[in-house]
């Protein structure tokens, strides 16, 4: 059985969580392949809210094996949080989550990096979550990491204090106070919650399933705007957050994969800093805001807002490969008279339909098409024959301008409301 890929085709918060959780009773495996604590993947059903920052969201699946690939940069500190606030809801995770002994950890000092770096940044400052990814990851690229693995060597602790004091020497460069005496306690309490988890070797593991047979999906975080090579660099987070990263992330070859499930909302959003080319800082976008309730579910931030990006749309589906579409929060958009798509850009005077090199210093205007709105809500529909004809026009525009089939339609953030169009889950 081949695997399938579900990952976010704009600046993250698409929905990816609710969709991996609907999608996964088709699978026996759910493995994240990169990204941390910065991801928020929100979960809704029988009255349940619930976000996830590390663990994949087929948890609340029963006989679901959940994989933390190699790929993962993971705070033993959050982790152990989401463990607790699972066992509230009666999931335990004892038999069903499985951490990469190669993922690498995020420790206290790497968070005071990541909030000293924006703090000298100032104005040009990326938005980050401060959750440490940024200096987690360069101290992997680094080859100064630790690893989930060296929790389990005897000299774990000198291990950490090695790297630890290469950060405090660091931080005192950069006149950023270092207060370890709050934030090692939790740590170290993480740590060892951590050892008792089940650690694997999981590109074994997962190749050997695979061997076997079972089917594998694995869960993107963030989105492909966001990936460290081709999102809107330097304002971007410091994984690969695309097709590609699903591979390196699990240790899964590339003629393993299946199907690449390309997640987008009918409109646009961006937390943090970086460009947006179709960014409305204007009635419309609080309307969309506030209708979407687009607050950021890691850190509450609220989030940018804007019209669908179809140039950024058919980059992303580019570099993924993406065989099927899921259009998420198409509820949101009801009650607007018009709605505006952006189909080109006007850039360095010429009109333009793909996303050139520099959207940074450069400056990109949207040219837009305009789409009729509909006035009916749409969260309690069942199914497509029930869609308003301006919604159907709405999906048919997306799939002749992407080439790609919307195969699930979103019209609220429960489980429930997902409507498959064309029967791509099916296997
Ligand atoms: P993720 O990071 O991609 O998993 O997405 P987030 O969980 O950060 O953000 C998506 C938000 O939209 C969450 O609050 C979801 O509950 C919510 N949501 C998901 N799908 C829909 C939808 O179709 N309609 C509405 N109104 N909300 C949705
Ligand atoms: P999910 O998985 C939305 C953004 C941050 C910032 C930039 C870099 O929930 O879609 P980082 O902390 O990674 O160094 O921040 O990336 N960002 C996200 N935005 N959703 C996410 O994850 C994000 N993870 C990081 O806001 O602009
Ligand atoms: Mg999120």
């Amino acid at each position: 059985m081949p695997v399938d890929i579900l990952l976010g085709l704009q600046w993250g918060d698409e929905g990816k969580g609710k969709i991996v959780d609907f999608i996964t009773p088709h699978y026996d495996v759910v493995a994240r392949f990169q990204g941390g604590p910065n991801a928020g993947h929100t979960l809704e059903f029988n009255g349940i809210k619930h976000v996830l920052h590390t663990i994949p969201s087929g948890i609340f699946r029963d006989n679901i094996i959940n994989i933390v690939g190699n790929g993962v940069v993971i705070d033993p500190v959050t982790l152990q949080k989401e463990i607790t606030a699972l066992a509230k809801l009666n999931v335990d995770v004892s038999r069903k989550l499985f951490i990469s002994r190669k993922a690498h950890l995020i420790i206290p000092t790497h968070r005071l990096l990541d909030a000293a770096s924006e703090a000298m940044k100032g104005k040009a400052k990326i938005g980050s979550t401060l959750r440490g990814i940024g200096p987690t990851y360069m101290d992997k690229t680094g080859r100064n990491g630790l690893r989930v693995g060296d929790v389990e060597a005897k000299d774990f602790l000198q291990r950490y204090r090695n790297l630890c004091e290469k950060h405090i020497e660091l931080l005192r460069h950069m006149n950023y106070p270092c207060d370890l005496e709050n934030l090692e306690p939790e740590f170290f309490a993480g740590i060892e919650a951590l050892r008792k988890l089940n650690l694997v070797d999981s590109e074994h593991l997962l190749n050997n399933y695979l061997k076997e047979g079972k089917k594998v999906l694995a869960e993107g975080a963030q989105g492909s705007l966001l990936d460290i090579d081709f999102g809107s660099y330097p304002f971007v987070t410091s994984s690969n957050t695309i097709t590609a990263g699903a591979c390196t992330g699990l240790g899964i070859a590339p003629r393993h994969i299946g199907k690449v499930y390309g997640i987008f909302k009918a409109y646009c959003t961006r937390v943090g800093s970086g460009p947006f080319p179709t960014e409305l800082n204007d009635e419309t976008g609080e309307k969309l805001r506030k209708a979407g309730n687009e607050f950021g579910a890691t850190t509450g931030r609220p989030r940018r807002t804007g019209w669908l990006d179809i140039p950024a749309l058919k980059y992303t589906i580019m570099i993924n490969g993406v065989t099927d579409l899921i259009m998420m929060k198409s509820d949101v958009l009801s009650g607007f008279d018009s709605l505006q798509v952006c189909t080109h850009y006007t850039y360095r005077g010429k009109k333009i339909d793909y996303m050139p090199y520099d959207i940074v210093h450069e400056e990109i205007t949207p040219v837009y098409d305009e789409l009729k709105g509909w006035n009916r809500d749409l969260t309690g529909i069942q199914s497509e024959k029930d869609f308003p004809s301006q919604l159907s026009d709405y999906i048919s525009y997306i799939e002749d301008s992407t080439k790609v089939p919307v195969a699930v339609v979103s019209v609220g953030p429960d489980r429930t409301q997902t409507i498959e169009r064309k029967m791509v889950l099916a296997y």
